[in-house]
């Protein structure tokens, strides 16, 4: 027998029955779902709506059940549809006829959007603090490479030494603004719809901020009809997982670039790769595609989520109820990419010569070189020029700028002197920049200081 059978003369078909349940997924939100019934109860109580003894009853078969849950001793019922309605019968099963007092001045549709706020919630807090790791994590591998010059790229073209600190900061940026929106999204989430029953709240006297306090949420929601029809901040936290992933894919995108011998930057750590079945030589920077693979996975929650919402008209509707497994995937991805992708830069092997090497080839320092130039009083156009032709001069003769010789300078222009070769050494042209943000060892310090005080 349903729990809403009472109008029904034909029981459900078979295949239908499978098809509605959502008890093999939805299953994970049974602490969350106790925990609000648990509340709910006390509150029924403390308004009068239910006897304190009724309550207490209540309060311990259910306290019995999540234990048993918690023990693997339960077994889930598919007819008896989702989370809610398998623990109210459960319940039921256990205390009997008081049981069914339970569900006074609630509805499905209020107690599930309780149930993914509390998940999420923790969720949210879960992922905040995977990427605080990874924050300290970055910082250390910075810290210790702050003298460890490497070509920046744009275009994937060399174009001016960095360091791989100063590379790491900018990722460090990113995840930082990431910290932000998920701190943004929690605020969101942090509203308790309970009261807001099916859609047009409740002829009852509940006490909504009393539930509120007991679940530790900071608010009641404002309108029933809002509260159980939109998952908004579902949505907003799988666009936040979608930009965590998102810069952990470009990240990856650069290690796997970095590890292949045509860059030969760095080398992953044994443990965090893997050989072929075939090729007996290779050796594959596996988890950074994994990440770089699972991120299309998490833009498909997001986009699933979004395109389950856009066409509902008010309040629930049961297309709601897809909204479960993309959620559930969207923080499983993300969490096995954040805690996968740690481990693997803070042990890979950083080559320093090799960086050091490649950032003094491919004319890196000619911006440098033109700016020498400018501070001889020759414009910055011209000296582009000067640059440009002395770039082409060297590209033909096989040399780079600092195998250039003085009177091969001079031929150039006369205004360039001995000093010309310290001006443009790799090292120099990182140290020169020392203005805020810019990669000279004094900045990145002030930088890496800042950014362990905002943790
Ligand atoms: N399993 C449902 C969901 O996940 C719970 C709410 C169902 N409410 C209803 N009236 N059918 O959305």
């Amino acid at each position: 027998m349903k729990l809403w059978g009472g109008r029904f003369q034909k029981s459900t078909d078979q295949l239908m029955e499978d098809f509605h349940s959502s008890i093999s997924f939805d299953q994970r939100l049974y602490k969350y779902d106790i925990t609000g019934s648990v509340a709910h109860a006390k509150m029924l109580a403390k308004v009068g709506v239910i006897s304190v003894q009724d309550a207490e009853k209540i309060v311990a078969g259910l306290k019995e059940i999540l234990a048993d849950i918690e023990a693997g001793k339960v077994e889930f019922d598919v007819a008896a549809e989702d989370i809610h309605m398998n623990i109210e019968q459960l319940l039921i099963q256990r205390i009997g006829d008081v049981g069914k007092k339970l569900h006074t001045a609630r509805s499905r549709n209020d107690q599930v959007a309780l149930d993914i706020r509390m998940f999420m919630k923790d969720e949210i807090n879960q992922v905040a603090e995977l990427l605080k790791e990874l924050h300290n994590t970055l910082l250390d591998v910075a810290e210790q490479n702050k003298e460890t010059v490497m070509p920046g790229y744009t275009h994937l073209q060399r174009a001016q030494p960095v360091t791989l600190a100063h590379h790491l900061l900018a990722y460090v940026q990113m995840f930082e603004r990431d910290s932000d929106r998920l701190k943004d999204c929690y605020k969101r989430t942090d509203v308790m719809p309970l009261g807001s029953g099916a859609l047009a709240g409740t002829t009852f006297p509940l006490d909504r901020k009393f539930v509120a306090s007991e679940l530790g949420f900071s608010k009641v929601s404002e309108n029933s009809m809002d509260a159980v029809s939109d998952r908004d901040f579902a949505v907003e936290f799988c666009a936040a997982a979608s930009m965590i992933m998102m810069h952990l894919s470009r990240f990856c995108e650069e290690i796997i670039l970095w590890s292949s011998a045509e860059f030969n930057f760095i080398e992953l750590d044994d443990s965090y790769s893997t050989g072929s079945s075939i090729m007996p030589q290779k050796k594959n920077p596996d988890p950074a595609e994994l990440i770089r693979g699972k991120t299309g996975r998490v833009y498909g929650d997001l986009t699933a989520l979004l395109t389950v919402l856009k066409g509902l008209p008010m309040a629930y509707n049961k297309d709601m109820q897809e909204d479960k497994e993309a959620l559930f995937d969207a923080v499983d991805t993300v969490k096995k990419c954040l805690m996968v992708f740690r481990p693997m830069v803070a042990s890979m092997k950083v080559k320093k010569e090799s960086m050091a090497s490649a950032a003094r080839g491919g004319f890196t320092n000619a911006t440098d070189l033109a700016d020498y130039l400018v501070q001889k009083d020759i414009p910055f156009r011209q000296a582009h020029e000067i640059v440009g032709k002395a770039v082409l001069y060297c590209i033909q003769q096989g040399k780079t700028l600092e195998e250039m010789s003085l009177e091969e300078y001079k031929e150039l222009n006369s205004s360039i002197e001995e000093d010309v070769y310290k001006a443009i050494s790799v090292e120099q042209c990182v140290n020169a920049r020392k203005v805020e943000g810019a990669p000279a060892p004094e900045a990145v310090q002030q930088a890496i200081e800042a950014a362990r005080k905002k943790q």
